[in-house]
């Protein structure tokens, strides 16, 4: 468990660290493209995952009855999910802050960490997680299934990255508040990322054949290049257009300049921010943080 005073405290610890732009006194557990992950508490620590903050109690409330409902489903259709609680802090400007908070999962257990140590155990790890993605995702349901989002915890595979809820209504509208996530972007961009980007990122994610191929992208991304043809061969007797090597590396290329991109607009804008606005920039963003 973690306090209420425990993660008021972690707020304010966090807050110092966007004004200073240091953030050396916050304890990284992992970054991932949303969310910076942050060990706090005492007893056993805790992950606790910040999510960008919401301006109204009722935005907060919708986003976490959407986590809810994400990891019902999820678990309906057979995932297991790392047990979370989604908990809400007051910022010091009066905005609410949430945290989706979790046991700390030891490396060992991590199914990234495993790929990389124990190399024997890989083949089977991916095959599972492929029966996974096609066992769970349909047009209401998405999964992200990148080898970062999952872990092995006593024999099973879990997955734990449930801060972006994949969900969709069933005449296919997300029900993520994507506001949230398009806070960190500059005015101006919101709305074409909105309109433009945003939908074919999020539909990604309910077609188990690209689900597939971003997990097998990714692993280029994790130097565990040698590792795509498992991912080619477990999903090759299932999608009518089997994925190849060159599908993957060609994806890989404009995943990272998608990403590239959006990075660059972000950290512009935050030297905008501070150096000519003179204010603090209100996210934590992932990579050189402090640039
Ligand atoms: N419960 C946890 N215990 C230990 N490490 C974690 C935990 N949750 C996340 N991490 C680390 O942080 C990284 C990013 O977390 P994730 O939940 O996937 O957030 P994001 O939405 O930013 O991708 C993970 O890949 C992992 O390395
Ligand atoms: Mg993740």
């Amino acid at each position: 468990m973690i306090s209420d005073d425990e993660l008021g405290e972690l707020e304010r610890t966090v807050e110092l660290a966007l004004r200073s732009g240091d953030a050396s006194a916050l304890s990284l557990l992992g970054e991932g493209e949303i969310s910076l992950v942050l060990a706090a508490g005492s007893g056993p620590r805790r992950a606790c995952k910040r999510l960008p903050p919401f301006p109204t109690a009722e935005s907060a409330e919708r986003y976490t009855a959407t986590i809810g409902r994400y990891i019902a489903e999820l678990e309906q259709r057979g995932v297991d999910v790392v047990d979370t609680e989604v908990r809400r802090v007051r910022g010091s400007d009066g905005s609410i802050v949430l945290y989706c908070v979790q046991p700390i999962l030891p490396a060992t257990t991590l199914a990234v960490d495993i790929a990389r140590d124990e190399p024997d155990r890989a083949p089977a790890l991916l095959a599972d997680i492929i029966d996974t993605v096609f066992a769970t995702i349909d047009a209401s349901v998405g999964l992200d299934a990148q080898l970062s989002n999952w872990a092995v915890v006593d024999d099973q595979l879990t997955y734990f990255d449930i801060t972006t809820p994949l969900l969709r209504t069933p005449d296919g509208v997300s029900e993520l508040d994507s506001d949230v996530f398009l806070a960190s972007l500059p005015w101006a961009l919101r709305t074409p990322v909105r309109r433009f980007v945003l939908p074919g990122i999020l539909d990604r994610y309910h077609d188990p054949r690209t689900v597939s191929l971003d997990l097998a992208s990714n692993l280029i991304k994790e130097h565990l290049d040698h590792l795509v043809p498992e991912v080619l061969s477990a999903t090759a007797e299932r999608v009518a257009r089997p994925l190849s090597g060159e599908e993957v590396r060609s994806d890989r290329r404009s995943d990272a300049r998608l990403w590239a991109a959006l990075q660059a607009v972000r950290r512009a804008d935050r030297a905008w921010q501070r150096h000519v606005r003179r204010r603090p920039y209100p996210f934590l963003l992932p990579g050189r943080a402090n640039s």
